[in-house]
């Protein structure tokens, strides 16, 4: 299997489907945590809603229109977490970076040294030049990543997006290319 190292505790690689099972169960295990941020993470989540998000991932690299990686963490390797570049715009060279970790995976700095490595990623292999992280006003932790990556908070979108509990805000952070290479 292709995976990235990033350091000597994350491997980053891309989502296999015999993942489905285990990511299917990490989701519903950590529904609490993650379902109030993310509208996908629910107690009904199933292996088959695993498959099609691998599945639709796995596309998405193929046809070079995203990339969404499983970050897995020494020293089994297990899977932690997901991060990756989606909303791709070709014509103006942008695009959007979102991640999630296991609760307890929390506070060692594993994801924003995945994100600073899926940035280089954005404005390298994929020639963006920009790139926006989307996070709820109050989801600290979330907005606490591109603060530590240099990124500016550029906006508050009302209402951006549906979530089961209604819609939510979301403040967007945004990065150019050129600020990366000059940080
Ligand atoms: C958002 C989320 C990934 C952030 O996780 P996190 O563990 O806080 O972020 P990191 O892995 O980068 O860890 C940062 C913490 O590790 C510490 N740390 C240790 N070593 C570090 C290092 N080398 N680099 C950066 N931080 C480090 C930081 O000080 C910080 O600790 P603090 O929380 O006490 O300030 C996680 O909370 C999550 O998945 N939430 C639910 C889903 C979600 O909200 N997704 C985003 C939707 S927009």
């Amino acid at each position: 299997m292709f995976y990235w190292p990033i350091d000597d505790e994350i491997r980053l690689r891309l989502w296999e489907r015999q993942d489905a099972f285990a990511l299917a169960e990490l989701v519903r295990a950590e529904a609490g945590h993650l379902g109030r941020w993310l509208p996908f993470a629910t107690p009904a989540y199933q292996e088959s809603d695993a498959l099609t998000y691998i599945d639709r991932s796995r596309r998405d690299w193929a046809m070079y229109v995203g990339l969404e990686l499983a970050v897995t963490r020494a020293p089994g390797w297990d899977v932690v977490g997901s991060v990756g570049l989606h909303t791709l715009d070709r014509v103006n060279r942008k695009g959007e970076l979102g991640y999630w970790l296991s609760e307890r995976q929390q506070g060692r700095g594993i994801m924003t040294r995945a994100a600073a490595a899926m940035v280089d990623t954005a404005f390298t292999i994929f020639d963006l030049n920009r790139l926006e992280i989307r996070a709820q006003p109050g989801n600290s932790r979330s907005r606490a990543i591109p603060e530590r990556l240099g990124f500016t908070q550029e906006a508050l979108l009302r209402d951006d997006i549906r979530h089961p509990h209604g819609y939510v805000d979301h403040v967007v952070y945004g990065l150019l290319r050129k600020e990366w290479a000059g940080r």
